[in-house]
């Protein structure tokens, strides 16, 4: 990886509602209006204000982002995205892109930057972390690599294990 894109990405073992970026992404369902895992922890901080906003926009298909404010969170906004779950299809991988893809678009759109990712899938849906992992170092690749983008991106991991599994990814 090139020493500036190296220098933009972040990989940390934290509680990602503490994080005072622009932006955190929220592993939800398409329903959105919350759950457990990141999607219980951001709401549970955030407040009911999030919820409430997040009835207004009407769910959100798998693959796709939508954006809220952050309300009681340290982070401006919150960047929902409906990760697949794991299935072992080719399909998986295609979501999963699609996840990151369009929420780094929505970064940009909104000027953001600074934005921080859970390991989207990774947890009750089942997405393999090692597998995961290579979707995620190339659609940040591309993303990092788009001219314009400036942001920094924070990969948040709840566990030691799962930290180490990043670090090593994006390591090589
Ligand atoms: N901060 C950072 N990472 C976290 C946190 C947290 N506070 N809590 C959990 N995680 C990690 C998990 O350890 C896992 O690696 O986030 C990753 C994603 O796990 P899930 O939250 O289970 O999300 P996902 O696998 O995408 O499943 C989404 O779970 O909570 C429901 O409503 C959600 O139905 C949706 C489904």
């Amino acid at each position: 990886m090139s020493e500036t894109m190296a220098d933009r990405i972040e990989i940390i073992q934290e509680d990602i509602t503490r994080l005072s970026v622009d932006a955190i992404v929220n592993a939800a369902n398409n329903s959105l209006l919350g759950g457990g895992g990141v999607d219980g922890a951001i709401h549970r901080a955030a407040g009911p204000e999030l919820l409430a906003e997040c009835r207004t926009l009407g769910g959100c298909p798998t693959g796709e982002a939508r954006i809220t404010k952050g309300y009681k969170l340290p982070a401006r906004y919150v960047i929902h995205t409906v990760g697949p779950v794991y299935r072992g299809r080719p399909k998986d991988a295609e979501l999963l892109a699609s996840c990151y893809r369009n929420c780094f678009d929505l970064a940009g759109k909104h000027g953001l930057q600074s934005l921080a990712f859970p390991a989207i899938s990774c947890g009750v849906y089942g997405y393999p972390m090692e597998e995961a992992c290579k979707i995620v170092l190339q659609e940040t690749k591309k993303a990092l690599e788009k001219g314009g983008s400036n942001y920094r991106v924070t990969f948040v991991l709840f566990s030691f294990r799962d930290f180490t599994v990043y670090n090593d990814a994006f390591s090589k």
